[in-house]
């Protein structure tokens, strides 16, 4: 997986223009600025394929990722709780995000992104529910791994498997990220080839 490029085909801010149903998908979801588009990008290894940015809110639609000549489909998501987001915007972001979660049989899984330097935030929970209400299979990826001490890191770790092992839906593995060192990544790649057509 991933030894050809993968390209960008399709940008949906409604429900109703996503693209056609194909290869099986795998989302990426999280708060804004936990590191959704780099977190992509170091897994295709393409440094440019999503936009990353300082500021949050960079997102703001569904963009779907063709890799591996169609055997998958990335999907990166707008993040959540951006403070500064209209009350409108959040309540679109909640809509479209639940709707596409609902409706989407090919979504194989969401990977839902935990900032390892941040503890789980009333936005995560509601992320968390709404995942569970639609019923789609969803993994926790912690992502900035370089960015902790190893102690904060370990009690980040206990502190979202408690959180897991409290949801059905939830992959019983938590995988630990960073873009920026590549940790993690080898592992995520392979557990993504699980998933491919
Ligand atoms: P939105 O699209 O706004 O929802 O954000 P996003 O989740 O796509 O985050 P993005 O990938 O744009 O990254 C946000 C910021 O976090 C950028 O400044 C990145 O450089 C930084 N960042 C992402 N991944 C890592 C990582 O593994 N380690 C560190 N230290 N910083 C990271
Ligand atoms: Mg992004």
């Amino acid at each position: 997986l991933f030894a050809r490029p993968c390209t960008f085909f399709y940008a949906s801010q409604a429900i109703n223009q996503l693209p056609p149903m194909g290869a099986p998908e795998v989302a990426f979801c999280g708060r804004s600025n936990v590191g959704k588009s780099s977190l992509l990008n170091a897994l295709t290894g393409q440094k440019a394929l999503a936009r990353v940015s300082v500021t949050p809110g960079r997102t703001r639609q569904l963009n779907f990722f063709t890799c591996d000549e169609g055997r998958l489909t990335l999907v990166d998501m707008p993040g959540y709780g951006y403070a500064k987001a209209a009350k409108t915007l959040k309540a679109d972001w909640q809509g479209l995000m639940f709707d596409f979660l609902r409706g989407r049989p090919v979504l194989r899984r969401v990977l839902l992104l935990m900032d390892a330097r941040v503890e789980t935030k009333p936005a995560d929970r509601a992320a968390l529910d709404l995942l569970s209400d639609a019923a789609v299979a969803f993994q926790i990826v912690i992502t900035k791994a370089d960015d902790v001490k190893k102690a904060q890191l370990e009690k980040r770790i206990t502190e979202i498997e408690a959180i897991v092992k409290k949801r059905t839906a939830a992959h019983p593995l938590v995988l630990i990220t960073s873009s920026e060192t590549g940790q993690g990544i080898p592992e995520l790649r392979a557990e993504l080839a699980t998933l491919a057509g």
